[in-house]
């Protein structure tokens, strides 16, 4: 083996894109036949066969979950040839496994890798979550902000009413109040069922998908991956991690967490340039989903680099047999 330091992200980009259309393409016979498990299998075996092919020294430390839960894609996991880069990967070979089940919009697939020691290792708990697009001053918003007074900073510094903005939240029992709150301030909210990696990255392209923030809890694994796309396409996101019990504080510390009120900050969650690549499974706002026609998937999928701010959208037409 030849673990090399330098970490070559230009030439793994395109690697990494095939990592991230392999897990979408195995997962396409899967959209809508109702079988999570099934899906996020057939994703987790090809994204998992595909990054082994890849000349990396790689460890994943966002994946399927603790290595007693997770046969495949483990927290730890070694992944790659073992020659080249020592790197860290963060991974969801499916994001959105109900809404591919029920062929709902926005399931992707993600994955993003840095050098060795690159990426918070966030434990398998809930994060608060707060995130905004480019172009606006570090701390627009912030997490000590209550959820109507960050609609207003928004505005203010948008240069628009609060009714222009939208606020991207998960539609769940938990946000009942914040969104009675953010109701409030006339903003509309735009509710989804699932896929806050997707809701995250909405905010990079306001112009096109018409989300001005996200906001609300949601995975921290899924917390770090949006802070990973952000690093490449600029903007702001604050995470928070939420503990329900003493087993899930044990899994922070487990994962080497001692500040548990800690707010963590873009650059606290992914502290090295990355790459980051999504391919989309179901048709969204930011990538079409596969499209299948007789002996043909066509897969979109984005590719990015922080280092160059580069994104690169690429359509790939696989025959099957
Ligand atoms: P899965 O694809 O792993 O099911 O995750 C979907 C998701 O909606 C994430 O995007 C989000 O972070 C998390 O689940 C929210 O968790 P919960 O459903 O418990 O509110």
């Amino acid at each position: 083996m030849n673990q090399t330091t330098e970490f070559h992200d230009r030439m793994l980009s395109l690697g990494l894109a095939r990592v991230s259309e392999a897990a979408a393409l195995a997962s396409a016979r899967l959209i809508g036949r109702g079988d999570e498990k099934a899906a996020d299998q057939a994703a987790v075996n090809a994204m998992r066969d595909q990054l082994n092919m890849l000349d990396i020294a790689g460890v994943v430390v966002i994946g399927e979950g603790e290595r007693d839960e997770a046969p495949m894609l483990f927290i730890g996991e070694e992944v790659g040839t073992g020659n080249g880069p020592a790197v860290d990967i963060a991974l969801d070979p499916l994001e959105g496994t109900t809404l591919t089940a029920k062929d709902m919009p926005n399931a992707l697939t993600v994955i993003a890798m840095g050098p060795r020691g690159s990426m918070l290792h966030a434990p398998d708990v809930y994060m608060d979550k707060l995130a905004v697009g480019p172009g606006y001053k570090r701390g627009v918003v912030t997490m000590d902000m209550s959820p109507s007074e960050r609609v207003s900073a928004l505005a203010a510094a948008k240069g628009c009413s609060t009714e222009d903005i939208t606020v991207c939240v998960l539609e769940r029992e938990r946000h009942e109040e914040m969104i009675a709150e953010i109701r409030t301030t006339g903003a509309a909210i735009r509710l989804i069922t699932d896929g806050d990696v997707a809701g995250i990255i909405h905010c990079a392209e306001a112009e096109e998908t018409g989300i001005d923030m996200y906001m609300g809890s949601g995975g921290a694994p899924e917390g770090v991956l949006a802070a990973a796309a952000l690093k490449c396409m600029g903007g702001q996101i604050y995470g928070r991690l939420l503990f329900r019990n003493d087993d899930e504080k044990a899994r922070a510390k487990k994962a080497g967490i001692t500040n548990l009120d800690r707010v963590y900050t873009l650059n606290d969650m992914v502290t090295a340039d990355v790459i980051f690549a999504a391919t989309g499974v179901t048709d969204g706002s930011i990538l079409a989903g596969i499209k299948r026609e007789p002996g043909m998937l066509t897969a979109e999928t984005i590719l990015m680099r922080s280092k160059t701010g580069s994104v690169r959208r690429m359509t790939y037409r696989n025959p099957v047999k």
